[in-house]
């Protein structure tokens, strides 16, 4: 079971990115993360948003769905469009592949998400949408970390 929950449902417009990443974060830092994981979170999120608004809808508006849990020290991510789905997720997935380099798009999207997040996992299905899923655990400040050691040998903390 999940210690917390949140759904966020937004139009696919590029002004709501910010909004969905700010919103994210914003849940996480219940788990009193550093700036930098902070940070990581923000990114991966924006990354995800931005490929459900280019990629999925293209000019279209649609929908776009985040659901965020924490479980215990770990926040999952799942953001999903219901737009045109990718064809190829395993080379979707590949650093500098990208089907809109007219756009000057550099096929990063999904690298940057990995390197930021422990896990990510990619379900799509052609016609029907994407669903981005994504994992990080947020370290124990090494403050806490003494905290609990005093508590172990019977100190009060
Ligand atoms: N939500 C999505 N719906 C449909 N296709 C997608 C979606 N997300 C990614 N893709 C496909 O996967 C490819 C790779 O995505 P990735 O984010 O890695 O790169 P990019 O978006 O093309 O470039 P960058 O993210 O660096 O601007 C995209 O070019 C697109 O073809
Ligand atoms: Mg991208």
């Amino acid at each position: 079971m999940y210690d917390n929950e949140m759904k966020l449902e937004f139009l696919s417009k590029s002004s709501n990115e910010a909004f969905a990443r700010i919103t994210v974060a914003a849940f996480a830092s219940q788990l009193d993360p550093t700036i930098e994981e902070l940070a990581d979170i923000k990114t991966a999120v924006s990354e995800a948003v931005t490929n459900c608004i280019i990629h999925g809808y293209e000019e279209m508006e649609g929908i776009i769905k985040i659901k965020a849990r924490i479980i215990k020290n770990t926040v999952e991510i799942e953001i999903s469009d219901t737009g045109k789905g990718i064809e190829n997720v395993e080379l979707a997935r590949k650093p500098l592949y990208t089907t809109k380099a007219n756009l000057e798009r550099s096929g990063m999207g999904f690298t940057i998400m990995e390197s930021f997040m422990d896990d990510v996992q990619i379900d799509s299905v052609l016609g029907l949408g994407t669903k981005v899923f994504m994992r990080k655990k947020i370290k124990k400040h090494i403050v806490e970390l003494a905290e609990e050691e005093f508590a172990s040998i019977g100190g009060v903390s």
